[in-house]
């Protein structure tokens, strides 16, 4: 099958890109397709006719959205409708990604795939706006939500695992939140599960794919620590010590209700950490 992995440099891209070597695979990246520029994606996405794209492009610095709204809303917001639309003309089946921040945070039991969204800051705003421009404009779509993800590190980009092993390091002593929450996920799991999803022919929509679990910050870097064997000083802080732009959703945490669910995130962390 010919597909489209468009963000192929980041994170989950790269990820993708491995996952389906056993397929005639595109990896683009900003060099190869600014996504944000309507005429351009139109034209080479409808040109190379894959029967499936998938968009992990994402602007995803939360705080720095606060200030550059119009980029993050151009990168995670129109630029899905402009992919959205070039998938529709061409039949192609169409993955994008959002995050639980597009709920506003404050029920501790967690959000299903159709409740009500509510953003608390410009990231998820943007993110938001995606996903309306992917409903909207897409016929054949999975918007799959996704939580705290770690993994191959992306160009100049650290995850919250590899930026603890960096702190370790230094010997320093290191703060963490205890009081946010959400659901670490690697990001092998969340391609394999999304490819599961596509094979299976999952309804198209709305899908929650975390590891399952809830963790705070501290709860994920104690267990980096207690996994590599360190000895750190990790200090439990509450989210209110750190000077921080963007607000955070007290509760980032996305029940899946409607796929299969995805192995602990402590079991997934150990094999990341031991690879
Ligand atoms: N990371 C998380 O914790 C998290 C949580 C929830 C949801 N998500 C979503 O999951 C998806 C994958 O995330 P990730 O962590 O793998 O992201 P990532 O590592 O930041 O990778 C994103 C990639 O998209 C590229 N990109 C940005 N703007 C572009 C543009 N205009 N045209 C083409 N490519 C562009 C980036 O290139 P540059 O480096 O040049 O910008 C980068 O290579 C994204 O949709 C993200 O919003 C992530």
């Amino acid at each position: 099958m010919k597909i489209l992995i468009l963000g192929a440099k980041g994170s989950l891209g790269q990820t993708f890109v491995d996952l389906y070597s056993d397929h005639e695979v595109s990896a683009w990246d900003r060099q190869e397709l600014d996504i944000t520029d309507e005429n351009l994606a139109h034209d080479h996405i409808t040109e190379l006719a894959p029967k499936l794209i998938i968009n992990c492009a994402g602007y995803n610095n939360v705080d720095q959205a606060e200030d550059e709204r119009e980029a993050a809303d151009s990168i995670n917001g129109y630029a899905v409708g402009f992919i959205a639309r070039a998938a529709d003309e061409i039949g192609a089946i169409l993955v994008s990604y959002s995050t639980g921040q597009v709920f506003d945070g404050g029920n501790a039991s967690g959000y299903n795939e159709d409740d009500e969204t509510r953003p608390v800051n410009a990231y998820g705003k943007s993110k938001l706006l995606g996903e309306m421009e992917l409903q909207e404009k897409a016929e054949k779509y999975y918007l799959i939500r996704t939580c705290w993800l770690y993994g191959q590190p992306a160009a100049g980009k650290k995850s919250f695992t590899d930026i603890m092993l960096d702190l370790a390091a230094g010997h320093q002593p290191i703060n963490a939140v205890t009081d946010e929450f959400g659901k670490p996920t690697f990001v092998v799991d969340l391609a394999q599960a999304t490819r599961a999803l596509i094979e299976e022919r999952k309804p198209f929509g709305i899908y929650h794919l975390t590891n399952s679990g809830v963790a705070s910050r501290y709860d994920w870097a104690k267990e980096i620590f207690a996994i590599k064997k360190m000895k750190v000083n990790l200090q439990a802080m509450d989210a209110s010590f750190f000077e921080r732009k963007a607000k955070r959703p007290k509760y980032e945490v996305l029940n899946n209700t409607k796929f299969i669910e995805l192995r602990p995130w402590t079991e997934a962390l150990k094999e990341y950490l031991n690879t």
